[in-house]
């Protein structure tokens, strides 16, 4: 991927806030798109841990807003100065969006202008590399540090790697076992990391294919669906979690997420379980309390 060195992580949470901890001086402040799981869903971490502020960017479409970007690195004696810019690629809150390569780009030349590092949130960047058609690596490009998690479409049942050039790996090490996530069982997990980084890539495509194929049929159906990238569905119903009991009663498992409800499809679906899900997501809707 480019990168000197790769240490294996318990998750993907822990290696982004490893991360934030290598880059980040106390009392100083990330630039990351809005909805970024890394201030969302990591438990206000960088706050507890970096003992950093996060300051979300506009990103319509999970795509960073460059100008507003620009307005929002701040060096001022009255300001907590900007410590490290964060993207994600794909973006999950806005849909398993794909961030373009020429807006990573520009954001890491900025970034270099003001002498800033960037990180990479690639939870699910071979995706972003399938629905781009190039190798993971150009996706990986030019960022100081990247996460990538082996336990999403990749197929490992546990991992992510945190990737960083060679001068950070002690300390990252240090913050790894600090955490707690320095682990004597590695290699045995690792082993299967090293499957879905071989293997895992190669389902992508396929994976796409059956979201595109469950969001046609869903809105069909006449539901809400917000456009699809790449291994994720997103829509709006009335009562999401009423509407997710009724689908499990249905024997159809799916998350609501912001407010949303999401599918994800993955390499261990067969064909004939889109139609399936697509019954049963007929079947919950009729089955709304009236
Ligand atoms: C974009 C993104 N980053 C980071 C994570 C965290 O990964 P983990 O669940 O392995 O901690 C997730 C998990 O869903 C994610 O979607």
């Amino acid at each position: 991927m480019g990168f000197e060195r790769a240490l294996f992580f318990p998750s993907g949470t822990m290696a982004n806030q490893v991360a934030l901890l290598l880059h980040l001086p106390r009392g100083s402040e990330v630039l990351a798109p809005e909805g970024a799981h890394l201030y969302e869903y990591e438990l206000g971490a960088p706050a507890l841990l970096a003992g950093a502020l996060v300051r979300a960017v506009p990103a319509p479409g999970g795509v960073l807003d460059l100008e507003a970007l620009k307005r929002a690195i701040r060096w001022g004696p009255f300001q907590a100065p900007t410590g490290l810019i964060a993207l994600e690629n794909t973006h999950n809150l806005a849909g398993g969006r794909v961030v373009p390569l020429e807006v990573q780009k520009a954001v890491q030349a900025l970034a270099q202008a003001h002498g800033l590092p960037t990180h990479l949130d690639g939870a699910r960047l071979f995706n972003a590399a399938t629905f781009l058609g190039v190798e993971a690596k150009e996706v990986a490009r030019g960022f100081t540090t990247l996460m990538v998690s082996l336990s999403k479409g990749l197929g490992a049942p546990v991992g992510s790697l945190l990737l960083l050039p060679n001068d950070l790996e002690a300390e990252a090490r240090r913050y790894r076992k600090l955490l707690g996530g320095g682990l004597r069982q590695a290699g045995v997990l690792a082993a299967a990391g090293i499957l879905a980084l071989t293997e895992g890539p190669k389902h992508l495509k396929r994976d796409h294919a059956l979201a595109r194929a469950l969001a046609e049929g869903l809105a069909r159906l006449g539901l809400k669906v917000e456009p699809v990238e790449t291994n994720m569905v997103y829509l709006e119903v009335p009562d999401p979690q009423g509407f997710l009991e009724r689908l499990k009663a249905q024997g159809v498992l799916a998350g609501a997420v912001g407010g949303r409800v999401r599918f994800v499809t993955h390499q261990d679906l067969r064909d004939e379980d889109i139609p399936q899900a697509l019954e049963a997501v007929y079947r919950a809707l009729q089955s709304k309390a009236p």
